[in-house]
């Protein structure tokens, strides 16, 4: 199973993860409960969700309430304010049903510094294990990267895909170079990927990788990236998340192969 190191503390993480953006935003957790099952059934461990996700964390507190693997539980700080992110994030941790959170992040970087400020005492006070953050849009990359070079924190998350790869101009090497871990967004551009590659069929790269699909390749694709630590791709669906987790077997792309997942699309 293909692992990634955490570079401020050197734990290592299964490559990929569930994202839970509409997925898990639901009442109806028994018809979710079977894709979080085989997810750790197949060695997953990285959660993400946000208190923007609607249902999404209680959701995951109640798919995870009879576990036997231990989550890697990640969830997000979205509010202004110190006492509005306190307030917040204690109704995360009582959401998702866990006295620590392994990873809090800034969502979309949102009253970023009075957050951090909290994130920090509550790091040293042991509530939660890594500080991050998260944002979506080109537009803050450059804010994002000022942040990696100034402050310490442990991980960044970023929309990176086959289709979307602006990241890798500035804030991927950024983040490699002050040793910060990158949770990847939007995989597979949440879903515009298969619009694009619908009846095409698998390079022969494919074969070379173990690849099975296009959502391994597009996986794998990301996780040849030196400075990606875990993708986070987001599904309601059993079979996608075998599909999905296939990725984390076999061999990783070196630039050749890279290049040629790219050409294929
Ligand atoms: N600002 C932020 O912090 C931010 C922003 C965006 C996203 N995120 C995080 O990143 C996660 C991932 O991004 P995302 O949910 O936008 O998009 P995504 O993971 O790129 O794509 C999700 C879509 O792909 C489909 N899918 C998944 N696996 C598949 C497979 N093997 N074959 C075919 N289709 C497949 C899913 O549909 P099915 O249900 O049919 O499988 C879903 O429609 C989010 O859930 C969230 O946790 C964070």
């Amino acid at each position: 199973m293909i692992q990634r190191t955490i570079p401020s503390t050197g734990e290592q993480l299964p490559a990929v993860g569930l994202g839970s953006y509409q997925t898990f935003d639901t009442d109806d957790v028994a018809a979710v409960q079977p894709v979080m099952d085989r997810f750790l059934a197949l060695g997953g461990r990285v959660i993400d969700s946000s208190p923007m996700y609607g249902k999404a964390e209680g959701a995951i507190g109640r798919m995870l309430a009879g576990a036997k693997t231990p989550a890697f539980l990640a969830t997000k700080v979205w509010t202004r304010g110190k006492a509005e992110g306190v307030a917040q994030m204690e109704r995360s941790f009582q959401r998702m049903g866990t006295k620590q959170m392994d990873l809090m992040q800034i969502h979309n970087l949102v009253d970023w510094k009075t957050q951090l400020a909290t994130l920090r005492a509550w790091k040293s006070e042991g509530r939660i294990r890594y500080v991050g953050i998260t944002h979506y849009g080109h537009s803050a990359f450059d804010e994002m990267e000022q942040i990696i070079a100034k402050e310490k924190i442990d991980f960044v998350q970023l929309p990176y895909n086959v289709l979307d790869r602006a990241a890798e101009a500035r804030l991927l090497p950024a983040a490699q170079k002050h040793g910060v871990a990158v949770i990847v967004m939007e995989p597979f551009a949440s879903g515009a990927l298969f619009g694009k590659v619908k009846g095409k069929p698998l390079p022969k790269v494919a074969a070379e990788l173990g690849c099975t699909s296009w959502a391994q390749l597009a996986l794998k694709f990301l996780l040849g990236h030196p400075a990606v630590t875990c993708p986070i791709p987001a599904t309601s669906k059993v079979k996608h998340v075998e599909d999905n987790l296939g990725a984390m077997r076999g061999a990783l792309p070196d630039d050749r192969q890279r290049k040629a997942i790219l050409a294929a699309l």
